[in-house]
């Protein structure tokens, strides 16, 4: 028989995928199973990466529509190539796909395309794909990272996901045409993301959200009503404080559509709305299905989480588990960081994921990006703190760019100055995030910040113009 691995890897996404690079690269033999016939996972199939082509050439078009004039560029007539503009979020999709599969070569993993399934906690059975046969890698060690699948909505309340009326974020990632009108249940990040893109390209939007605000778990309330306002601003409807009850298929005007049912969510009198497609979009859960986890003792919580201890082992020994299908936020950098941390466990006994400073970024624009506690999360804990805040209105870059919506806003301890959270909502957000995850890092105080010289005129500079705020006094405002 064959030596065995030294490391299998279930599922090819971001999690699963660095974690076999990582492994090859510390010299252990390594597999990956895929079942979905190309790498990335959902982040870069029908996740993080196509959602960010549509929303990066949605506002392209969005601005050469609406603003472009302003700036002195006459285009003519604006239309949507809506076919090629999918065809162009296609090509970033199967450009990435296809460079992971490259590094796996030239970092020697083999890759192993097909269905993985526990026949014992160090045989894992594979169905291949090319031709349903099965094989079995024998292994010294197994990380999970089989990620996460849409939550349907409950109850059947709502007609299943057809992915042409009723959508998931996969359908509404290739709707054919631009609907008239639709309905979004969920306001957090994918309904606001993929919302935006439609909207953009000229749907009426409307988010039913439960809570009373929209960007889902983690943003400050401060930050989401401004975002709120900015998206109103932009043409979304949001229906807050709002429970959808229902949803019926009906004939439109333009053929299928559904009537949703929505009343308040204390209760009340309900309301409808109709609509050509409906994006649900309340949230998402771990993917263990045919994973056989019960026959060898891995252990799954009420969520269907696999639970794991703080070095990332389920259960079962030999067996870790990473990314969207275990605990904490479901973010493909949060998956990175897992898969190389328990791959140095496994060689080294050793590793790290520092999980108070894993930043979130919404690709809206403009974008909203955060790092660390609230100001909700602190008062909560009693923990004394300065607010340093700027308005991108006062950067000069901001202004030269006529793109001046949002501020940064830094949270500080009073008594060390220590960084306690960073919240950014204004152009380039995902970006400038970095530098506040990196002085979280490090310990920085405002101080640290406000005292280091970022390139004039950048937008960055509003960053420590917020730190200059929260430890003594901006220059510009
Ligand atoms: P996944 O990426 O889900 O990968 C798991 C893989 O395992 C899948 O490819 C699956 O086919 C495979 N698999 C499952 N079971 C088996 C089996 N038995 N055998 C073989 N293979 C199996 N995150 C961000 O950080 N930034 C973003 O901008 C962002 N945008 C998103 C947009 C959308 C529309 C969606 C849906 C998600 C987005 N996310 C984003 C979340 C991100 O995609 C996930 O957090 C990330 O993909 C999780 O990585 P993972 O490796 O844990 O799992
Ligand atoms: P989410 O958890 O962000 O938001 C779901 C929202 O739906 C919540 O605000 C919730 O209150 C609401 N909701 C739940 N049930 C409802 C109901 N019956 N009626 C009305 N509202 C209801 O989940 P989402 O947006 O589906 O995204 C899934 C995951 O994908 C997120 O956890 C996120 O981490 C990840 N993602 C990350 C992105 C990014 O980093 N930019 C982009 C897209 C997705």
């Amino acid at each position: 028989a064959d030596e065995p691995y030294d490391v299998v890897v279930i599922g090819g996404g971001p999690g699963g995928y660095v974690a076999a690079i990582k492994a090859a690269q510390l010299g252990l033999r390594t597999a990956c199973v895929e079942k979905r016939g190309s790498l990335g996972g959902t982040c870069l199939n029908v996740g993080c990466i196509p959602s960010k082509a549509m929303l990066n050439n949605s506002h392209l078009y969005h601005q050469a529509q609406h603003d472009f004039k302003k700036r002195g560029i006459e285009v003519g007539e604006v239309s949507l190539n809506l076919p090629t503009m999918l065809a162009a979020k296609d090509s970033s999709v199967t450009g990435l796909t296809k460079g992971v599969e490259f590094l796996f070569k030239q970092n020697g993993v083999t890759y192993v395309k097909g269905t993985a399934s526990f026949a014992s906690p160090t045989e894992i059975s594979v169905t291949l794909n090319e031709d349903n046969s099965k094989t079995t890698l024998t292994t010294k060690n197994t990380i999970i990272a089989t990620g996460s699948e849409v939550t349907p909505f409950p109850g059947g309340a709502v007609p299943d996901i057809d992915e042409k009326v009723i959508i998931s974020s996969t359908g509404a990632l290739s709707l054919e045409k631009v609907p008239e009108k639709m309905v979004v249940i969920g306001g957090g990040v994918i309904g606001l993301e993929l919302g935006s893109v439609w909207s953009r390209l000229g749907a009426e939007v409307t988010v039913v959200e439960f809570l009373g605000g929209i960007g889902g778990a983690g943003i400050d309330e401060e930050v989401a009503k401004n975002f709120q306002k900015l998206l109103q601003k932009q043409g979304l409807k949001f229906k807050l404080n709002t429970k959808v009850v229902g949803g019926e298929r009906v004939q439109g005007a333009n053929g299928d559509a559904v009537a949703v049912k929505v009343e308040a969510a204390k209760g009340g009198k309900e309301e409808e709305i109709n609509a050509d497609v409906v994006l649900v979009a309340i949230g998402r859960r771990p993917y263990t299905q045919g994973l056989n986890l019960e026959a060898i003792g891995v252990e799954v919580d009420n969520k269907g989480r696999i639970v794991i201890d703080d070095q990332f082992n389920t259960s079962v020994k030999g067996i870790k588990c990473i990314g969207d299908v275990t605990f904490g936020p479901m973010l493909a950098h949060k998956a990175e960081e897992e898969g190389i941390a328990a791959v140095e466990y496994i060689k080294s006994g050793h590793g790290h994921v520092n999980y108070a400073a894993i930043p979130s970024v919404v690709y809206t624009h403009p974008e909203v990006a955060w790092v660390g506690k609230t100001e909700q999360d602190l008062k909560k804990e009693g923990v004394k703190y300065n607010v340093g805040k700027f308005n991108f209105t006062a950067n000069s870059r901001a202004k030269t760019n006529v793109d001046t919506e949002g501020f940064v806003k830094i949270l500080a301890e009073k008594e060390t100055d220590r960084i306690l959270g960073v919240h950014i909502i204004g152009p380039n957000a995902g970006e400038m995030i970095a530098e506040g995850v990196l002085a979280m890092e490090y310990g920085a105080s405002s101080e640290d910040v406000a005292r280091t010289t970022h390139a004039h005129p950048t937008l960055s500079e509003a960053f420590k113009e917020a730190c200059m705020a929260a430890s003594s006094k901006p220059i510009h405002s």
